[in-house]
């Protein structure tokens, strides 16, 4: 399968959790910092729409909102439970032949180019999408630099290797966050400033276990693919989410993913 094929395959959400529970306010904060009442934006890689419902309701009547993301399944559940907000829609599309040009205040995604084989595409496309003088914002990771304290089980340690290799071969850059802002000044964005929005939780705060939850989730529904594809054995991929399970419940004090928002200007 090319490479392109396999990422697309690769990167199919089958449960949707972990994105139902975010907001704006805690997931996309500087979004939150840069939009206003009456602000035009396209949310590319919506999913279910949490966060583009949050969206909508800081643009408001005078603003508008649309959230877009390839899978239709996901974009049933958006349109069913965010149905009837003013100024708010949804569209299946795909980011790499999106239906807009100079359109938007601002093109956003958030936690989508982490997933894709030919991320500067895209990123042209979003700046197609944007009115000259617009922004384009794209929040995403460096999977590299994600640190646990106390180091998680050697079960999961070699689970999540396998992961960030697996998503390696189908063309995937597990560094992104650390490369877009060369790649927003490579393709003529201007005013380039990058925000640090690293996802730390402790075992103190309320929704530790939501964040914490994240890799079981992922040992459960990525690494049913990963088995699937014969890159795991099926022992392997319980015994990680198994392992590190208990070790929420036991060790776990904090997690530290490394995250960025990097925006710049359409001329
Ligand atoms: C990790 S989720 C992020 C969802 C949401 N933006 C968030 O931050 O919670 C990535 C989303 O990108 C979507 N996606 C993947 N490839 C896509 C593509 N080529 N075009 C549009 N959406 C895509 C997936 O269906 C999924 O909903």
């Amino acid at each position: 399968m090319a490479m392109f094929e396999t990422a697309k395959k690769r990167a199919e959400l089958t449960n949707s959790g972990v994105i139902d529970a975010r907001t704006l306010e805690n997931s996309h904060k500087r979004l939150r910092e840069i939009i206003k009442p009456g602000t035009t934006i396209l949310d590319v890689g919506c999913g279910t729409g949490a966060m583009t419902y949050g969206i909508a309701k800081v643009v408001g009547t005078e603003g508008m909102v649309v959230g877009i993301d390839n899978n239709p399944v996901l974009i049933d559940k958006a349109r069913e439970k965010y149905k009837d907000i003013p100024g708010l829609s949804f569209k299946e599309g795909d980011v790499y032949n999106l239906p807009f040009s100079n359109k938007f205040d601002v093109v956003t995604s958030a936690r989508l180019l982490q997933w894709l084989a030919q991320p500067k595409e895209a990123l042209i496309n979003m700046v197609r999408a944007t009115k000259v003088g617009g922004k384009v914002i794209v929040l995403d990771y460096n999977h590299e630099k994600i640190k646990w304290d106390p180091e998680v089980p050697e079960s999961m340690k070699s689970f999540y290797g396998a992961f960030l290799r697996w998503r390696l071969e189908s063309g995937m850059d597990n560094t992104i966050a650390d490369k877009l802002s060369g790649m927003f000044n490579e393709i003529g964005l201007e005013e380039v400033t990058i925000s640090s929005q690293h996802e730390k939780t402790n075992r103190e705060d309320k929704d530790f276990q939501t964040h914490m939850s994240i890799w079981s989730g992922v040992a459960l529904t990525r690494g049913k693919q990963m088995v699937d594809e014969g890159f795991i054995k099926e022992e392997q991929r319980k015994m990680a989410e198994h392992d590190y399970r208990a070790w929420i419940e036991a060790e776990a004090k904090s997690q530290f993913m490394y995250l960025l928002a990097v925006e710049g200007i359409k001329i």
